[in-house]
């Protein structure tokens, strides 16, 4: 048996239980003084405050330091081939991202780059990014494919992503997306890639298991809400749970069908209707809000407070993709969650790790320091959670602890 005990924790700050939380509920965290965490064969076994129970087995100082639970990115487009530096010039002249999709580049560009790329490229470069989110303090993630938009390279993707989660000390969470965009050889015939999507792709990823959830970019120009509707029922159909990229640019129903559907959660929600969030909430479904995104894309920040207002619980994620948002730091993401949705610490703290792991379906084993969850744990370079969510720009993290392995 391997035991770890922490003590000389300064904060040990976490949400509790085992599903999301909304509301008020959002911003209530337990948080420990002078505490100590014990976890056995990488489980947590207790957790308290004052002098530990325990004595025997490894030991590692907190120094005084905040613990938190270990991040979790629940959304992020992971496997892709090349970048997208050359956009940065028409970003600064105010080039629209849907004009630029429109002309045959941002996602499509990706989509040729992650065409041309083998397996064990993609491989190599996703795992190069999941040491960087794990150096950041993330330790479990989700990832889309969605750069394939044909079976074999989708199906690609998703063996990718497959094989990082069993080699890699992430926990990975594999997401179908190829209705990312409508490929160029179907531009003039956009219903034959519905029916390739809904009658081929989805049964074949269900039937090899590579992914447990269909998302579905809902946006102007690339799919429409009653098609959206057609991809994810027939992802529930194949046994997929369904999320949807909605209200990003311009609200066409994206928010309503997801709470329609009950959604596990709908994503970006920039220009999400009131009528939207009452749907989510009647739903149970999680909004998933990206931040860094709406900085990236210099565009306005989803209504936060209103959705925790109305009940809908709020996960916050990096939307880590080499065109709208090429940045995998959940410490920037949670700053911005402060500044820009006004949400308080402690509610940020639950929505990228509680909130998180229930929007990819990982609350019953990760997301809060609770009995019987995974021992997956940060010591932060911060005497407590504000300075966390203040500082800007540095890496503050101390420590990861990744199922009880230092
Ligand atoms: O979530 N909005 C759609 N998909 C991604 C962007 C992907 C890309 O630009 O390559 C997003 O922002
Ligand atoms: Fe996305």
């Amino acid at each position: 048996m391997s035991s770890l005990l922490i003590h000389n924790i300064g904060m040990l700050a976490s949400p509790e239980g085992l599903e999301a939380r909304r509301g008020a509920q959002q911003g209530q965290i337990r948080v420990l003084e002078h505490a100590w965490v014990y976890t056995e064969n990488g489980e947590i076994i207790s957790y308290g405050s004052g002098t530990p129970p325990v004595s025997f087995g490894e030991k590692l100082d907190a120094g005084g330091r905040l613990v938190t639970p270990g991040l979790v990115d629940a959304h992020t487009h992971l496997i892709f081939g090349g970048w997208r530096q050359n956009e940065l010039a028409m970003k600064i002249r105010n080039v629209p991202y849907l004009e630029i999709l429109a002309a045959g580049g941002g996602i499509l560009s990706t989509v040729k780059a992650t065409r041309a790329a083998t397996e064990a490229e993609l491989f190599d470069k996703a795992e190069a990014a999941l040491n960087e989110m794990l150096a950041f303090g993330t330790t479990s993630c989700e990832a889309k494919s969605g750069y394939g938009l044909n079976e074999e390279d989708e199906l690609k993707q998703l063996r990718v992503i497959q094989k990082l989660n069993k080699t890699h000390p992430m926990d990975v969470v594999p997401t179908f997306m190829g209705a990312h965009a409508v490929p160029p050889e179907f531009k003039e015939d956009r219903s034959a890639y519905l029916d390739l999507l809904c009658e081929t792709l989805i049964p074949a990823v269900a039937k090899q298991k590579l992914a447990k959830f269909c998302d579905v970019f809902c946006e102007t120009g690339v799919f429409t809400a009653e098609e959206s509707r057609r991809i994810l029922e027939a992802g529930q159909k194949s046994g997929l749970i369904p999320k949807i990229h909605a209200d990003e640019i311009d609200p066409i129903g994206g928010s309503l069908l997801a709470g329609e559907l009950g959604a596990i959660s709908a994503e970006h929600l920039i220009v999400c209707p009131d009528e939207g969030i009452q749907s989510m909430a009647r739903g149970g479904t999680i909004a998933c809000l990206l931040p860094a995104t709406s900085f990236y894309l210099n565009s306005s920040y989803a209504p936060a407070r209103k959705m925790i207002e109305a009940g809908v619980p709020v996960a916050m994620a990096s939307d880590f993709n080499p065109g709208s948002c090429p940045c995998l730091n959940l410490q920037l993401v949670m700053n911005l969650g402060c500044l820009k949705y006004r949400m308080t610490p402690e509610e940020v703290l639950t929505a990228v790790t509680l909130n998180a792991a229930a929007a990819i379906g990982l609350a019953d084993r990760v997301g809060s320091i609770d009995r019987g969850k995974q021992a997956d744990l940060v010591l932060w370079e911060a005497p407590d959670l504000n300075y966390l969510c203040y500082r800007l720009g540095s890496n503050l993290v101390h420590r990861v602890i990744k199922k009880g392995n230092i």
